[in-house]
């Protein structure tokens, strides 16, 4: 800044000296370093196609003979969200409150699709044993709590599906990746993963035991 207006001291000097030969220099060159500065800031300020006329959402509008900015639905329009999908199967409640068992039978089947789904879509946080150490955990994102944990393990299994289908606090939603039945799956695969914890040799059915040994 300082080159550029003592460069224009020498200009605005010999106009200064043609138009007003009492004008002091040393206050030109800074009025001149003043204008050269607006003229530097206003060349960028343009507001031609920046500034566009909008509507908002349902606000009055003159232009379109029906007095509305939005335009009706276009026919055969279907709504994006299937609301069918509203169903204990699909948000683990009934009433808003989480219910505390399976709307249908855990067979082996469910588990071992619920391990596959939950490897998918939950493990990247929540671990493969559900200790909430993840890979992106690892990487830097908030740790969910581990699975493990009394008030974890005494939620209604609803709960699980609730927060896939809802999401919680920072976890976001997997309802459009998981597929309600998928949900129960999943919760099954959870339950499993606690009572891999809890359990001990005298739970197991004999033939098991006998394995150990
Ligand atoms: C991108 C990371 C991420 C993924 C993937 C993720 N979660 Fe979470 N989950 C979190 C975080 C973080 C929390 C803790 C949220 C909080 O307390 O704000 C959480 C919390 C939870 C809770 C505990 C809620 C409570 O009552 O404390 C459950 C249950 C849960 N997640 C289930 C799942 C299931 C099931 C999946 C897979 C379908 C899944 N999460 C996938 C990050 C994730």
């Amino acid at each position: 800044m300082t080159t550029i207006s003592d460069d224009m001291d020498g200009g605005l000097l010999a106009s200064g000296n043609r138009h007003a030969p009492g004008a002091r220099p040393r206050g030109a060159a800074a009025i001149a370093g003043i204008a050269l500065a607006a003229a530097i800031v206003f060349a960028g300020c343009h507001s031609d196609m920046y500034n566009q006329k909008k509507y908002k959402p349902l606000a009055a509008s003159e232009f379109y003979p029906d007095g509305q900015a939005s335009r009706p639905l276009v026919d055969g329009t279907v709504v994006h969200r299937d609301h069918s999908d509203d169903g204990v199967i699909a948000s683990g409640k009934v009433n808003g409150v989480p219910v505390n068992g399976f709307p249908f039978p855990v067979t082996e089947q469910i588990l071992r699709r619920g391990q596959e789904r939950y490897n998918i879509y939950c493990s990247p946080c929540h671990g493969r044993t559900g200790d909430g150490r993840g890979m992106a955990v690892q990487r830097g994102f908030p740790q969910p709590p581990s699975y493990h944990t009394d008030s974890l393990r005494a939620r209604p299994v609803g709960h699980v599906v609730d927060v896939i289908a809802h999401g919680f606090g920072r976890m976001y939603p997997y309802a459009d990746r998981v597929a309600p039945r998928d949900r129960w799956a999943i919760a099954a695969y959870i339950r499993a993963l606690q009572a891999s914890r809890q359990t001990t040799v005298a739970d197991l059915p004999p033939s098991q035991r006998q394995q150990l040994k």
